[in-house]
């Protein structure tokens, strides 16, 4: 290593995004790395786990369809990767491919940001792989998790799994509250809509409401928590947060988040033109 000049990073998606593009290459310029960043739009796991070989690509984030499938080609997963059971990053040290999980990471900081975690009590909506980090990252902050999804089997396993408490589908949060936190974690209300699963009676003045639903920035539910005196979080905190702490595994440097954070808010303006 390097395999390249610039050093290449980026990352793989069946539908390929902008925002870490956008992040990841204002962070490399702002702190003169020579490293670039491309997202690659692949349905082809194995053949893009290939090319990372076979070209020296340094790191890769890794999104659907390919979090679950990837782990298959990879040399090492790392501890959490497992548990979690998804990977979202891999590494290359020399050829070595390590899979690791860093959402867990973007969302623990992304709730800091408003409220300790240790001994809160924190609702989950969603069973699915996002849910599923938010419920690994609250648990080893010291939150007290209960988990709410429709199919009350996935969401009884995820809770089982996980050492938490599944306590039936979304509308019944009001009455096994109250929660310090609520984190929602489905595609409901991505892309726009008035559509929200979280009962109003659920938010009350001071909760901590977090919607991993990254566009629209203020989703349906994001707007009726901030109109109940709510504290809210939106989705691409989680994003932003990830993104740093995966620059920071690529490039063993810790990036300039503001730097981050501009690009990120400059590539949302780009994306809500009409
Ligand atoms: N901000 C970030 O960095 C970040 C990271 C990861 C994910 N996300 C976001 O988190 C959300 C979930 O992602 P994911 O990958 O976990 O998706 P997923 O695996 O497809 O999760 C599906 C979950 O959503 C539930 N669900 C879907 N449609 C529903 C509906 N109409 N009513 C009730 N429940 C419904 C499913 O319930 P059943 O079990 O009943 O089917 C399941 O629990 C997405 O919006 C994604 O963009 C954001």
């Amino acid at each position: 290593m390097p395999s390249s000049h610039p050093v290449l990073c980026g990352s793989i998606a069946g539908r390929p995004g902008r925002f870490g593009v956008a992040m990841h290459n204002a962070a490399y310029q702002a702190m003169g790395l020579d490293f670039v960043y491309v997202a690659f739009g692949t349905e082809d796991t194995a053949a893009a786990v290939a090319a990372m070989r076979a070209l020296g690509i340094r790191g890769l984030g890794v999104t659907m369809p390919h979090k679950q499938r990837i782990m298959a080609y990879l040399d090492r997963i790392d501890q959490t990767a497992r548990a979690i059971g998804a990977v979202n990053t891999v590494v290359n040290d020399d050829g070595v491919l390590t899979g690791y999980n860093v959402d867990w990471v973007g969302a623990v900081r992304a709730f800091r940001e408003k409220t300790d975690l240790s001994g809160k009590a924190a609702a989950v909506i969603g069973a699915g792989g996002g849910a599923r980090a938010i419920v690994y990252g609250l648990v080893d902050a010291g939150a007290r998790v209960t988990v709410f999804n429709r199919t009350a089997s996935l969401g009884a396993a995820l809770a089982a799994s996980l050492g938490v408490t599944y306590a039936g589908p979304p509308d019944v949060l009001p009455a096994a509250g109250p929660f310090d936190l609520i984190a929602h974690a489905t595609p409901v209300g991505l892309g726009g809509g008035d559509d929200t699963l979280v009962p109003e009676a659920a938010l009350m003045p001071g909760t901590v409401v977090f919607d991993a639903v990254p566009v629209p920035v203020e989703t349906a539910l994001l707007r009726a928590a901030e109109a109940r005196g709510c504290l809210t979080i939106p989705g691409v905190r989680m994003q932003l947060h990830q993104a740093a702490y995966q620059f920071a595994l690529y490039t063993g440097r810790e990036p300039d988040l503001t730097v981050m954070e501009s690009a990120l808010q400059a590539a949302l303006r780009r994306d809500s033109r009409p």
